[in-house]
C-alpha cells in the first residue's frame, strides 16, 4: 500500500478518535490520580498509548524532551513537569485536531505547575521529516506511534539524526512475534488499531540498531493480544546515541554470566570467563549502567572460572521438562546470547522452550533480557519427557 494513504488512513483515524473522545488501543498504566492534578481531563480521556512513559523517570531537570506522536499531550505534560521550568518538551503529531487539543491545554498545565509559561512546543510534523534542529534532543519518548509508520528506517534514522550524543530514547510500541500478512498489512482500518504496521521485534530492534543506536534493550514487554495466531506485544525499549568514545586503560572484558557466550551490538564474541580485548567504544558501553553485572572490564587480561565468585551461571534442574507452548525471546541488548543448556537466542526471534528452561529463565539474572510468549492454543496432555544424561534434551 502506497504509503500516503497509509498516512491518511491513520491521521483520519485519530482525528476521528478524538473528535469522538472514543476509546483506543491498550491498557497504558498510566496513574490517572496523579496526572489529574495537573493535566485537564480532555487529554487524559485521549490517552492512546500502549506503555507508560518509564523513559521520563530518568528525565533531569533542565532536559529537552521530544515526544514522537503526541497525541492530546499526556506524556509531553507529565516530560513538563519533569524538565521543570527551566527545560523544554516538543511535541510532534501529524494530525490537526490532536495538536488542537493539546495546544489548548497547555496554558492549563502550566499554570497549574506554577509556570510562568508553557515549556511544551507542539509542532505539526511528521515522525519521518521532523521539524527539529540536529542534536537537538536528550531524550526521544514516544507511545505507540512508530508501528503507524509506513517508513521506520525513516524514524528511526530522524530520531538519530535529532538526538545530542549521549542522549537516550524510551519508546513505547506495539510489535510482534512474526511477520504480519499481506491481508492485515492491505486492511487500512487496522493500520490505525496498530495491528497492521506492526513490526516483528527483531525487525524493529534491527531498525535501531542500523539507524546507529548502541545498548538497546527492554525495560517492559507485555503481551497485548493474539489474532489469527500472531501475538502482539506492547514493548518498551531503551537505546543511546552514545558520545565520542572516552580515552581508557581499560582494554579487555571478561564476561562473567549467566550466559556462557553472547554477541554484542557490534558483533565481538565474549566467551563466559575468557578475557577478550575490546577498543574504547566498546569499553564506553560496557560501562554504562545497562552491563553492570556482566562483564568484568580490566587493564590486563582476565580469566576466571566457575570456582571464582565474579562467575555467574543459572544450571537446569535435573528434572523432567515438558513442551507446554512457551517460546522465548532474547530483548537485548545481545545480537545472540547462548545459555548453559546450549540454547542459542537471536535478539527478538522467539525460540520453542521446555518448561525446565521456562524456569531458568525466570531466574533474577536472566529475566531482563527475555520475553516470554505461550503458542499453544488450548492445553493439551504435554507429556513429560526424560531428558538425557547429559541433559541436552531441549
Ligand atoms: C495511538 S496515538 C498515541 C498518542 C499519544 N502518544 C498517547 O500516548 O496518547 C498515535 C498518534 O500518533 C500520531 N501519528 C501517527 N503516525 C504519525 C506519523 N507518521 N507522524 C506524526 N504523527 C503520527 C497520530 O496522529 C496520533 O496522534
Amino acid at each position: 500500500m502506497e504509503s500516503d494513504v497509509i498516512t491518511q488512513a491513520v491521521s483520519e483515524r485519530y482525528a476521528r478518535a478524538v473528535t469522538n473522545g472514543e476509546e483506543m488501543c491498550c491498557p497504558t498504566g498510566y496513574n490517572h490520580e496523579d496526572l489529574r492534578t495537573f493535566i485537564p481531563e480532555p487529554v487524559l480521556k485521549v490517552s492512546y498509548g500502549c506503555g507508560t512513559p518509564v523513559g521520563l523517570t530518568t528525565v533531569q531537570p533542565g532536559e529537552t524532551v521530544l515526544d514522537i506522536g503526541s497525541g492530546g499531550g499526556i506524556d509531553c505534560f507529565e516530560a513538563s513537569r519533569r524538565v521543570g521550568p527551566t527545560g523544554r518538551v516538543i511535541g510532534i503529531d501529524m494530525t490537526d485536531e490532536m495538536l488542537a487539543l493539546a495546544r489548548t491545554h497547555a496554558p492549563t498545565v502550566a499554570a497549574n505547575l506554577g509556570y510562568p509559561e508553557t515549556n511544551v512546543d507542539f509542532r505539526k510534523g511528521q515522525a519521518e521529516a521532523m521539524p527539529v534542529d540536529d542534536e537537538d534532543v536528550d531524550l526521544i519518548v514516544s507511545n505507540c506511534v512508530i508501528n503507524l509508520s509506513p517508513d521506520k528506517p525513516k524514524v528511526f534514522q530522524e530520531m538519530f539524526r535529532i538526538l545530542r550524543p549521549g542522549g537516550r530514547f524510551s519508546i513505547s510500541d506495539i510489535v510482534s512475534d512474526q511477520a504480519i500478512p499481506n491481508y492485515m498489512i492491505y486492511d487500512k482500518e487496522k493500520w490505525g488499531d496498530c495491528l497492521s504496521g506492526a513490526l516483528p521485534l527483531h525487525e524493529y530492534w534491527g531498525g535501531l540498531r542500523d539507524a546507529g543506536f548502541l545498548g538497546i534493550h527492554q525495560v517492559n514487554l507485555i503481551p497485548w493480544r493474539v489474532i489469527d495466531g500472531i501475538h502482539f506485544l506492547s514493548i518498551t525499549l531503551t537505546g543511546y546515541k552514545l558520545t565520542n568514545p572516552q580515552a581508557t586503560s581499560l582494554a579487555f572484558a571478561t564476561l562473567k554470566g549467566p550466559f556462557t557466550q553472547v554477541t554484542d551490538e557490534r558483533g565481538h564474541t565474549f566467551k563466559r570467563g575468557i578475557p577478550e580485548s575490546i577498543d574504547t567504544q566498546t569499553a564506553t558501553l560496557l560501562q554504562s549502567p545497562l552491563y553492570d553485572g556482566l562483564f568484568v572490564l580490566t587493564e590486563t587480561p582476565e580469566k576466571f572460572t566457575g570456582s571464582d565468585s565474579r562467575w555467574s551461571e543459572v544450571l537446569p534442574e535435573d528434572t523432567t521438562c515438558v513442551w507446554d507452548g512457551h517460546f522465548a525471546m532474547l530483548t537485548g541488548p545481545f545480537l545472540e546470547a547462548r545459555d548453559d543448556d546450549d540454547h542459542t537466542f537471536l535478539c527478538g526471534v522467539p525460540l520453542e522452550i521446555c518448561s525446565k528452561t521456562h524456569r531458568v529463565l525466570q531466574h533474577a539474572t536472566y529475566q531482563p533480557y527475555f520475553g516470554v510468549i505461550n503458542r499453544a492454543s488450548q492445553p493439551g496432555s504435554h507429556e513429560a519427557i526424560i531428558c538425557e544424561p547429559t541433559g541436552g534434551c531441549c
